[in-house]
């Protein structure tokens, strides 16, 4: 039997894209199963599009005309299927999409969000979570669905939050187990061990009720 082909992913990204550049290694490496067919942005600036060039990433960047969400989305479709993506990652993009562009990758598209959701959905988390006062805290990988950090969560780092974290602090101790999660959970994916069925996240044919959690507590993550 030959070997199937990888899987095409295309990242979106609006900033710095640490977690782009966490896919792409994982995927020039082999250690998932997939290619990054191209990294898109929503504005030209984003540092993201010259580190993925320098990995040999193709880029593309659709600004958005101002509140013109449809022509954004069409432009932005066009874009992507280019590529023909058998994935969509969004990695720090920093735009609401709209449920019929959901709708298109439905149960393909996946998201980074750097709380333990369904807890501190939206911005401002880490600063969030210190208010709290919480003494746990992490990142959430999930698939994309219409209401915003709301689909199925498929995998979760938890860090301790210490005392005397500040918001950086606490942000870069989350970040570096992005950086394990989020390729992880797409290599799920690639692998075909991860699916999206009846509105929820499988893995190895099981149906999740909750998350799966690595816990990075007592590592060096730290
Ligand atoms: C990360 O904190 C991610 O969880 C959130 O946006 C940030 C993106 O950072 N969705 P980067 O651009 O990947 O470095």
């Amino acid at each position: 039997m030959s070997t199937p082909a990888p899987l095409a992913l295309a990242i979106l990204i609006s900033g710095r894209g640490s977690n782009m550049s966490a896919l792409i290694r994982a995927c020039q490496t082999g250690t998932i199963a997939a290619r990054v067919a191209v990294v898109i942005a929503d504005r030209a600036g984003a540092p993201g599009l010259e580190r993925a060039r320098e990995l040999g990433i193709a880029t593309d960047t659709v600004a958005p005309p101002a509140a013109d969400t449809p022509a954004f989305e069409r432009a932005l479709l066009a874009a992507l299927e280019a590529h023909r993506p058998g994935a969509v990652a969004l990695a720090g993009f920093m735009r609401v999409l709209s449920g019929e562009f959901v709708g298109r990758y439905l149960g393909r598209m996946f998201n980074i969000h750097p709380s333990l959701l369904p807890k501190y959905r939206g911005l401002h988390t880490h600063r969030r979570v210190l208010a709290a006062g919480e003494s746990v805290h992490g990142a959430s990988v999930h698939f994309v669905t219409p209401e915003l950090d709301a689909g199925p969560v498929v995998l979760q780092s938890q860090v301790a939050v210490e005392p005397g974290d500040t918001e950086a602090t606490l942000a870069a101790r989350v970040l570096a187990t992005e950086h394990v999660i989020y390729p992880r959970a797409l290599g799920w994916f690639a692998e075909r061990r991860l699916a999206w069925r009846d509105g929820a996240a499988w893995l190895d044919g099981r149906r999740l009720e909750k998350p799966i959690v690595e816990d990075f507590r007592a590592t060096a993550c730290r």
